[in-house]
């Protein structure tokens, strides 16, 4: 599947969906977006925001990011997630990618997660990568492990006690892996 930049959908409820490779524009939006799921404390290792430097090295450097824009109440558009698509390992193994999602809270349980985790299948496909692994999807992420295995991931491991909560107790956190030589 070949897929071009900016992508238009919609959303389960009918929302304008707008997919876009971000650029300098991109990453206040996504700055303020990122701070709430930090916040949110339940998906990603941060456990406070980083600064400006770790959080361009974490979302863009050497990274291919896409941002999902939709229209607000008042008419003007919002960043309502993203996702960034990497190698997880070089050389030898750059062929296989990494990538992480967020989506805002107000804009969940749309589609919009699947939107974008298809969107980056078919992009990774098409930039040489020929599998996918997630390293740390938290077990207590329940919507998440959910939607990977929507879109074709298994589960390979948990790695025990990996993730420290805030109320200081542990939780697992599993590797996901999907294969893109069957797309
Ligand atoms: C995970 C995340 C990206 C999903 O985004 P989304 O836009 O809500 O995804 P979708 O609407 O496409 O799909 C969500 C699915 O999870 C299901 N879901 C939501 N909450 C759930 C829960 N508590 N338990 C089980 N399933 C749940 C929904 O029913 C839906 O499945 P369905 O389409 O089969 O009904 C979003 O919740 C998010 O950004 N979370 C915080 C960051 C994060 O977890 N990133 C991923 C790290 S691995």
């Amino acid at each position: 599947m070949s897929l071009s930049f900016p992508i238009e959908a919609k959303l389960k409820d009918g929302s304008p969906v707008q997919v876009v490779l971000a650029d300098h524009q991109d990453i206040e939006p996504l700055r303020d977006l990122y701070r709430i799921i930090v916040e949110e404390g339940m998906s990603y290792p941060h456990d406070r925001f980083p600064n400006q430097d770790d959080f361009i090295d974490y979302w863009f450097r050497g990274k291919s990011t896409v941002a999902a824009y939709v229209p607000d109440h008042a008419g003007a558009v919002t960043m309502a997630g993203a996702f960034y698509l990497k190698s997880n390992w070089p050389g030898r193994a750059r062929q296989v990618a990494n990538a992480g999602f967020i989506v805002a809270p107000d804009w969940r349980n749309k589609g919009l997660g699947w939107l974008l985790g298809a969107t980056m299948l078919a992009y990774a496909k098409q930039l040489g990568y020929r599998s996918v692994i997630f390293n740390l999807v938290f077990a207590e992420n329940v919507a998440a492990r959910h939607l990977w295995e929507k879109l074709g991931f298994k589960a390979l491991s948990a790695i025990p006690g990996a993730v420290r909560k805030n109320d200081g107790t542990y939780q697992d956190a599993m590797i996901m892996f999907r294969s893109l030589l069957d797309q």
